[in-house]
């Protein structure tokens, strides 16, 4: 009801222009419009609502019902205006409730169910194809020789789940692993590589990421209490960032080791994405720094050259430095950071040309994006009408809220978290195939546990509020009963159901008889149609636990609708209608799973 919610929208605006001109308030305009119309909360207020004229009432000094007359006369003189509009009126303190045409529903509802994407309208028209549409969103991007951990999962899916969303809108999307494999640490890596086990430096395939951690620890052990080692890592670094051929085969070996195991947790997850790693940047690290400096944005101090922000201080309300490059000359993570966000936001023939760009990670890093960000934004790489955006998250934590760990203490390895839930939803079903004396093949009970264990772990992660720390608890993802996967999966096997037993394909096509005579078909028809809202809207705050609140409250409604209403058995023109909105919810459905990264089933 989008078109709908923008035409209202309009009038209301309008309206609350001429009023405040009448009371030569006008300057408060900007701030007043941005809320001017919300849903209402509840279906006793009518489908939208307006709170203006109780804000209006402190600037003006008056009876806030008195305001919302005046508001609904103003906009009372539109004819497209009144021509959506089933009533208007004002409610409690002085709240305006609009309740839309009946009419206006049915033939969205229709239309809807001949559009594939459901009425979810591209962010471009026609006319803009020339308009920048390109969308950068950084996430995953974990580190080269470390563990892939359950930070780099969250963002993982969270990022993915904001590709989609884009994707779907029709913006162009790049979807960038920024993977950490490049620093010093590399030094230590090959010089150890090439000390101990010279043979892999032929044939690398006998080491598997679970040696290259260890292999990490023991090298940084050997870093930290041999002198003589810590000269030849530094060489090591020096060899490397020069180009020199064997540290670089070394490097690719190590590299190429490390995405093996990262693309099989990919491969499990379904995610598409394109690396390009720190290392990308290390050719523009030394302008960058003097780019800053020559601007006199950088300065040294102590012997590195320093950021000082503005709105950041430290503990002694000092100015908190970002530093760019450290007192032995060399660059971190700041610095291939702000060279990265240059390349992303240049032009086409030297970088990205991005409108957007999205960064997912822990909140642990807020500070350290607030820092590239402002140093972009004094340094001019951020053209104007673009935008740099950190998405942050929260912990994950075990079932004590503290950090989540193996029964033994360890940390989790990614590929055993999403075994275990796979296998965990295959006893689940196997249970339930026992009990209801099923016969299923292999491929089916494989399929099923897959799709079940995958979507229990991603919908979890995405039905939080991603700002705040969740605990992950395999009980409660995998439960067929709440806010869960197998919730959602299973109401969308009962419309499947329905479908089996009664090809409404053909039925549908005969919509000009859709009537609606109970609360529960409207109710579900209502929530239905408020779907193109939602998924703008989530759009704008990169919220995804939205859209799984949505989903939720929808199947909730869906499923009071079936057990309330006959279906099949009500008469033609009645079942048809009812089976529109099977339909409907069906494709709903379907669709945001998708935008969630979750595959669906056709029974379970
Ligand atoms: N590799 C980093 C980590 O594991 C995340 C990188 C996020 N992206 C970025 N452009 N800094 O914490």
């Amino acid at each position: 009801m989008l078109k709908t919610f923008n035409i209202l929208k309009k009038y209301l605006t309008l309206s609350l222009k001429e009023s405040l001109k009448k009371n030569n308030k006008i300057e408060e305009f900007d701030n007043l419009k941005k809320n001017i119309i919300v849903q209402s909360s509840k279906e006793e207020f009518g489908d939208y609502q307006s709170n203006i004229s109780l804000i209006l009432s402190k600037y003006y000094g008056k009876n806030p019902k008195l305001i919302a007359s005046e508001i609904i006369d103003l906009v009372n003189d539109n004819k497209e205006f009144i021509d959506i509009v089933e009533s208007l009126e004002v409610a409690g303190p002085g709240f305006i409730n609009i309740s839309v045409k009946k009419n206006i529903f049915i033939d969205k509802l229709i239309e809807n169910l001949k559009c594939e994407r459901v009425g979810i309208p591209l962010a471009f028209s026609k006319n803009e194809q020339d308009i920048n549409k390109k969308v950068i969103v950084d996430f995953s991007s974990p580190n080269i020789a470390k563990e892939m951990h359950v930070g780099h999962l969250r963002s993982t899916i969270i990022g993915d789940s904001i590709s989609r969303i884009f994707e779907l809108r029709g913006y162009d999307v790049l979807r960038i692993n920024h993977v950490g494999d490049w620093g010093t640490q590399f030094g230590m890596l090959i010089a150890y590589l090439k000390d101990e086990y010279p043979e892999y430096l032929n044939n690398i395939s006998g080491i598997d990421i679970g040696d290259l951690v260890s292999f990490y620890k023991k090298s940084k052990i050997k870093f930290d209490n041999q002198a003589e080692f810590q000269i030849k890592a530094r060489e090591e670094v020096i060899k490397l960032q020069s180009g020199d051929k064997d540290s670089i085969a070394a490097w690719k070996l190590l590299c190429s080791q490390s995405r093996k195991e990262f693309d099989l947790i990919y491969e499990i997850l379904n995610i598409k994405i394109e690396e390009r790693g720190e290392s990308f940047y290390n050719p523009f690290l030394k302008s960058i720094v003097e780019e800053l400096k020559f601007k006199s944005i950088a300065e040294e101090n102590d012997g590195a050259q320093c950021v000082f922000l503005e709105g950041l201080t430290n503990k002694e309300g000092g100015s908190l430095p970002l530093i760019i490059q450290k007192q032995d000359g060399g660059y971190n993570y700041a610095t291939t950071d702000l060279a990265a966000i240059k390349y992303r936001f240049s032009k086409k023939d030297i970088g990205d040309e991005a409108k957007k760009i999205i960064y997912v990670t822990d909140q642990g890093q807020s500070n350290h994006f607030y820092g590239i960000f402002q140093v972009a934004h004094k340094a001019k790489w951020i053209p104007d009408n673009c935008e740099a955006i950190h998405v942050p998250f929260g912990l994950v934590q075990g079932n004590d809220g503290k950090k989540l760990k193996t029964r033994e203490g360890k940390t989790i390895r990614l590929k055993d978290l999403l075994s275990e839930s796979i296998n965990r939803a295959r006893e689940d079903l196997m249970t339930r195939i026992k009990t209801e004396k099923r016969n299923e093949d292999n491929k089916f009970i494989d399929k099923t546990s897959k799709v079940i264990g995958i979507g229990a772990v991603k919908y979890a992660d995405l039905s939080q509020n991603r700002i705040t720390n969740y605990q992950f608890s395999f009980d409660k993802m995998l439960a067929l009963n709440g806010n869960t996967a197998p919730y959602l999966l299973y109401t969308l096997v009962r419309i499947a159901g329905i479908n089996r037993k009664n090809n409404f394909k053909e039925d549908i096509s005969n919509t000009e008889h859709i009537t609606y005579e109970n609360l529960y078909e409207w109710k579900l028809l209502k929530k239905l149609l408020r779907y193109d809202e939602l998924i703008v809207s989530v759009e704008n705050d990169l919220m995804p636990n939205r859209i799984c609140n949505y989903l939720f409250e929808l199947c909730q409604t869906f499923n009071r609708f079936y057990d309330q209403v006959p279906i099949l058995k009500a008469d033609k023109q009645i079942r048809n209608s009812r089976l529109a909105l099977c339909s409907l919810t069906e494709k709903t459905l379907r669709l945001s799973l998708n935008l969630l990264g979750i595959e669906t089933l056709e029974r379970m």
